[in-house]
């Protein structure tokens, strides 16, 4: 069993903190995407784990073992980065190869491997080529080959589409999942593409600043952000926030009120305005409002953005913040500069409600 456990793990540059008490567990098996902007910590989170960076607190285990004072090469995993770093004087059988050989392993078993290998990544036609002669989504996976044929406990992948085009990260990230999914491997996959996470992680940890703000499958992680910065983060665009009140009407009725108007709220989700302790921020995501001339909020149009199957129709509230509105392209248009009136979604999940100073989503008590 494999799983990779970081408790309380902190990395210090001198003076920059890349990981903060970092506390997380990946299942053996899992395929986990270590999410979040540049600078936040992602790859410092994976060189931990190979062993290239020292914990300056904390413990790194793999499986059952604290590896923390283990050498690299004792720690049974492979890394897959963003740029390539294939041998380009070797081809491609020969890079496939090249830890194989390192460990000694006789002629015919390393050729009976890397054949394996390359069918898997539909490489077996390029074989004799040089990393020169390979396209960009080629060369990554040879890359790949080279990291499945050491067999490694965990594999640890840096950004690696990257450097691709859009058509060909489409399919290779396809490939890395199914590639995953019949290794069955424990893998911890960096990116700061969401939607790269969302398709390929079975859960995904959101960092920012070094610190991990939540992890949870893809459906929970955009249903239920836990704080505003993962509501943010996530969805292009991302969820609006709009900061506000509770407001208790006639009997158990509540409202939100935000500069837009008052929203009222489901009743659902009342038990969790009963856990309110001071002013909130709305959250509503761009595909639960509608331009509705009998909606409860109201702002005005500053663009609208064509985007071929969908239009965003980005708006402002007299406090200045911004409500943006993702419709169909089908959709009746306001102009710029309209005044427009919008309506919510009345599922009770449509609505998100965060404690304004402490940025964390209310739950019922
Ligand atoms: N060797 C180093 N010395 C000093 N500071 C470092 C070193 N490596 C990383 N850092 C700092 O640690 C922080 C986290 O860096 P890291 O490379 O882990 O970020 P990242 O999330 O992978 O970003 P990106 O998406 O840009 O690759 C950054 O502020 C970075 O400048
Ligand atoms: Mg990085």
């Amino acid at each position: 069993m494999a799983q990779v456990s970081f408790e309380g793990v902190t990395k210090r540059f001198g003076d920059t903190v890349a990981v903060d008490a970092l506390t997380l567990v990946i299942p053996d098996g899992e395929l986990l995407v270590l999410l979040g902007s540049s600078g936040c910590g992602k790859t410092t989170a994976l060189r931990l784990v190979a062993g290239f960076e020292e914990a300056s607190e904390g413990r790194i285990s793999i499986g059952d073992r604290l590896v923390n004072d283990v050498d690299p090469k004792d720690r049974d995993v492979a890394m897959v980065f963003q740029s390539y770093a294939l041998y380009p004087h070797l081809s491609v059988a020969r890079n496939i190869e090249f830890p194989l050989r390192q460990r000694g392993l006789a002629k015919d078993a390393r050729a009976v491997k890397v054949k394996e290998a390359a069918v898997t990544l539909g490489l077996d036609t390029l074989l004799d080529r040089k990393p020169s002669q390979l396209s960009g989504g080629q060369r990554q996976r040879v890359a790949l080959a080279r990291a499945i044929v050491r067999e490694p406990k965990v594999f640890l992948m840096d950004e690696p589409l990257s450097n691709l085009d859009a058509a060909l990260r489409v399919q290779t990230r396809a490939d890395i999942v199914a590639l995953q999914d019949r290794l069955g491997t424990t893998t911890l996959y960096v990116t700061h593409d969401q939607v790269e996470a969302m398709t390929m992680g079975h859960r995904i940890a959101v960092m920012s600043h070094g610190v991990l703000q939540q992890v949870a499958a893809p459906e929970a992680l955009y249903g239920r952000p836990a704080n505003t910065f993962v509501a943010g983060f996530l969805g292009s665009p991302g969820m609006n926030l709009l900061p506000g009140h509770l407001v208790h009407g006639e009997g158990d009725a509540v409202s939100v009120d935000v500069s837009a108007g008052s929203l009222p709220l489901p009743r659902a989700l009342r038990p969790v305005a009963d856990a309110a302790a001071g002013p909130v921020i709305l959250g509503l995501r761009p595909e639960s409002l509608r331009i509705d001339p009998s909606g409860p909020l109201r702002a005005d149009v500053t663009i609208v953005e064509l985007l071929g199957a969908e239009t965003h129709v980005i708006c402002k509230a007299p406090d200045g913040s911004q409500v943006i509105v993702r419709q169909s392209a089908q959709a009746a248009r306001p102009a710029p500069h309209d005044q427009v009136r919008i309506s919510v979604d009345p599922d009770p999940a449509s609505t998100h409600l965060f404690d304004a100073t402490t940025t964390e989503r209310l739950v019922a008590g």
